[in-house]
């Protein structure tokens, strides 16, 4: 089956709006799905079931009001953690289907049987890797997409180059491959198509949007910074992932000690517990983001970025 990425038209630029912990609300995602993106969350953004069903109602209202206006939403995404370490897997993933959620975004673990119980309510999932070992699990588990976290992304990483994830991937499946790293204009976008990906999904570009949960001084860092600001590390949960190098000074972290730790060393949990607000994720491509605008602003200036490389692009190849 060919998946039509467009969702019948709803979609109007190749991208999805990464789900981010602590930073992605209803409110950023119904703000993309307004400009023609796909707007998502994690489920686990939430405290309790409850919250994520209230997160879940305003989502299907927000998109009926925009539909009653006479426009066209792009549909939404949540995130889920399928592994079993993620005990609130079981009951979240029955309110995606109570409320069939069009689009899932797993994560993490062997997706079990949450493929099959999403394409039972008709809904589709998209697996975020960062390796083809991974890919070729989830292909064969029944994803009908493929996320490539590659080096740079905000967050949990990845640590390969995209020009070589992609086609390893592609070598794989003729399904969707979304790519994540660093992404955030619109020319980006238009990149990730040309080097055989077929979607962008941009985290780091978003944090920033007014309607984020990143407390002003996360943006304002945000805003100073640019690719040498970001450090990656696997110290802090054992998982690659990147952050802002003043955020880690100002809870007392030391680089060069960060640097000389060996894989697999993790420092103290409890200090990472307890400081663990104060360490703000983000990607390489941070100097893209200059401005704090609404999600709506951002999703048209990309559309506006992409129509006018894909212009650009075409009269310097003709
Ligand atoms: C602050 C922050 C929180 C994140 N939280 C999650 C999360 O809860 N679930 C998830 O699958 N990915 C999470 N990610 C990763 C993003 O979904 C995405 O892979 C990444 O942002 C893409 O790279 P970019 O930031 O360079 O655009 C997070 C990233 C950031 C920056």
């Amino acid at each position: 089956m060919t998946i039509d990425l467009t969702f019948g038209g709803r979609v109007r630029l190749p991208l999805i709006t990464a789900p981010m912990f602590l930073v992605s609300t209803p409110e950023l995602a119904l703000a993309a799905c307004s400009a023609g993106v796909i707007g998502s969350f994690p489920a686990h953004g939430t405290r309790t079931r409850d919250d994520f069903e209230r997160w879940l109602q305003q989502m299907e209202s927000g998109i009926q009001v925009m539909r009653d206006k006479g426009l066209n939403p792009a549909p939404y995404a949540v995130n889920l953690v399928v592994h079993p370490s993620n005990k609130r897997y079981p009951g979240d993933l029955a309110l995606c289907e109570k409320y069939k959620v069009e689009l899932i975004l797993t994560s993490k673990g062997a997706p079990n049987d949450a493929f099959d119980r999403i394409h039972q309510y008709g809904g589709l999932a998209f697996h975020d890797v960062a390796t083809k070992r991974h890919a070729e699990k989830a292909l064969k588990a029944g994803a009908d997409g493929i996320i490539a976290v590659c080096t740079g992304a905000g967050g949990h990483t990845g640590q390969q180059n995209p020009f070589a994830l992609v086609h390893e991937i592609r070598q794989l499946t003729d399904k969707p491959i979304i790519l994540a790293g660093a992404l955030g204009t619109g020319q980006d976008i238009l990149a990730a198509q040309v080097m055989g990906a077929d979607m962008a999904y941009m985290g780091t570009r978003f944090i920033a949007c007014k309607e984020s949960l990143a407390a002003d001084d996360y943006c304002e860092m945000l805003l100073q910074s640019q690719a040498t600001d970001v450090f990656e590390t696997s110290a802090l949960d054992g998982f690659p992932a990147s952050f802002l190098i003043p955020s880690l000074r100002n809870t007392g972290l030391d680089i060069e000690q960060l640097k000389r730790m060996l894989p697999g060393d993790k420092i103290n949990a409890d200090t990472v517990k307890k400081r663990y607000a104060g360490i703000w994720a983000s990607g390489q491509g941070c100097s893209k983001v200059t401005t704090r605008e609404s999600a709506v602003t951002v999703c048209e200036q990309l559309t506006c970025e992409y129509q006018t490389a894909k212009q650009r692009v075409m009269t310097a190849l003709v």
